[in-house]
């Protein structure tokens, strides 16, 4: 399973870099505005520590506008990945994008039926955001479970970024389901990686080999 960086703050992708268990990072407008930093400044930045897909969202609404500002976003680097909202102009400007070898990841996605279409215009992911469906009272990982099929049963190349991550257990029932990535926000990843039995186990380890004769 692929692991991408959910945050624009390059401190934190820097120590999950040096981890070795980074393979992208998605950026929202959100997470650049909470970076408090300037919105290509910091995508770039973010390209030079992780030599994989960096998502950066286009905020346009119409479909013209949205594909002349992924053409600027992907000029930026190689590894640019283009979000674009999953809405009807959205839909137009991925299909166009495609044809272009401009890579999307379709984002705001809340139901298998928008990941299927999504797929059909040629994205290269979707993000269904599972944490925001889960706070309306139905189960977000039934989208990951029935897009992960669909696109298994058609061949699509399309993978799922499962979005929205709120703990552990998310990234571990995707994982089960099969989904190829989980974008992790770096304070859930720092809860994966410790065990309060972890750290007692090396304490205790480190107690009794002092007892070891030498
Ligand atoms: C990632 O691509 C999404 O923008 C992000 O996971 C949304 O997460 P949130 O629901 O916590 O804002």
């Amino acid at each position: 399973m692929k692991f991408f960086l959910d945050t624009a703050i390059v401190e934190d992708i820097r120590w999950a870099a040096n981890l070795g268990i980074v393979d992208g990072v998605t950026t929202n407008p959100s997470l650049i505005a909470r970076s408090g930093r300037k919105f290509e400044e910091v995508v770039k930045e973010i390209t030079e520590i992780v030599d994989g897909p960096i998502s950066a969202e286009a905020v346009s609404l119409e479909a013209e506008k949205m594909v002349e500002e992924a053409r600027k976003l992907a000029k930026i680097h190689k590894n640019i990945v283009v979000k674009i909202p999953f809405i009807e102009e959205g839909i137009k400007a991925v299909k166009v994008l495609s044809k272009e070898g401009i890579r999307t990841n379709v984002t705001l996605i809340f139901s298998a039926s928008q990941a299927l279409i999504a797929a059909k215009v040629g994205a290269n992911y979707v993000s269904p955001f599972i944490g925001r469906i889960d706070d309306t009272g139905a189960r977000g990982m039934n989208v990951v479970e029935e897009t992960v099929e669909i696109f298994e049963n058609y061949g699509y190349q399309t993978e799922v970024i499962v979005a929205s991550i709120r703990h552990p257990l998310h990234v571990i029932e995707a994982a089960v389901i099969g989904a190829h990535i989980a974008t992790i926000p770096p304070p859930i990843l720092k809860k994966m990686i410790s065990h309060p039995l972890t750290d007692k186990g090396v304490k205790m380890f480190l107690e009794d080999w002092k007892k070891v004769p030498k």
